[in-house]
């Protein structure tokens, strides 16, 4: 065998080899691209799931609007939330719970006798969901106002149960001794 025979051998084993060379770089990337996704989507799935979340607490916040949109003395409903705006002769602030404490029965403010009366068993409550006539067991329940810059908010996402009223439940704005004078 010649010298340029056993050259153009040499070449033609070259090429099956080179060929493999590719296939297996291919195979190694490929193989890289499906671990890069395979943790891509671990990490999604274990990833707290922090916006849905916040759109949740978002939807749960209800901006009742100014606080001198509001008088002292007035109960306001709010059909987004289901709660009432109580404002107390103080000038403060309570979101109350529009649901009876007794047995469930949705409960009417009858600004004219200023008090909510349950339209199931009679109930009755005050203007800052104390009760005044039983079968009701407690307080109407209260939900978190918070007041910034003058903006009454109501976080309906945290509704809290209490067993009667106490002064550290109202909220006041931030010119309180102005309402108050
Ligand atoms: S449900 Fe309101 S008094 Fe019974």
């Amino acid at each position: 065998m010649s010298d340029s025979d056993q050259g153009n051998n040499k070449h033609v084993e070259e090429g099956p080899s080179s060929r493999r060379s590719l296939l297996t770089k291919i195979w190694v990337l490929l193989g890289v691209i499906a671990l890069a996704e395979l943790i891509g989507v671990v990490f999604a799935f274990f990833k707290p799931r922090k916006q849905r979340v916040s759109t949740a607490d978002r939807d749960a916040i209800i901006v009742a609007g100014s606080v001198d949109s509001f008088l002292p003395g007035t109960v306001t409903a709010f059909v987004r939330g289901k709660f009432y705006l109580a404002r107390l002769a103080d000038g403060g602030f309570l979101a109350l719970s529009r649901t009876c404490t007794h047995l469930g029965c949705t409960v009417p403010w009858v600004a004219k006798e200023n008090k909510f009366i349950c339209p199931c068993h009679s109930s009755e409550f005050d203007i800052r969901g104390e009760v005044i006539s039983p079968p009701a067991p407690r307080a109407l329940d209260v939900y978190q106002v918070v007041i910034e810059n003058n903006i009454i908010k109501v976080d309906t996402g945290k509704r809290k149960k209490r067993s009667g009223f106490a002064t550290d439940q109202i909220v006041y704005p931030e010119n309180r001794l102005k309402v108050e004078g």
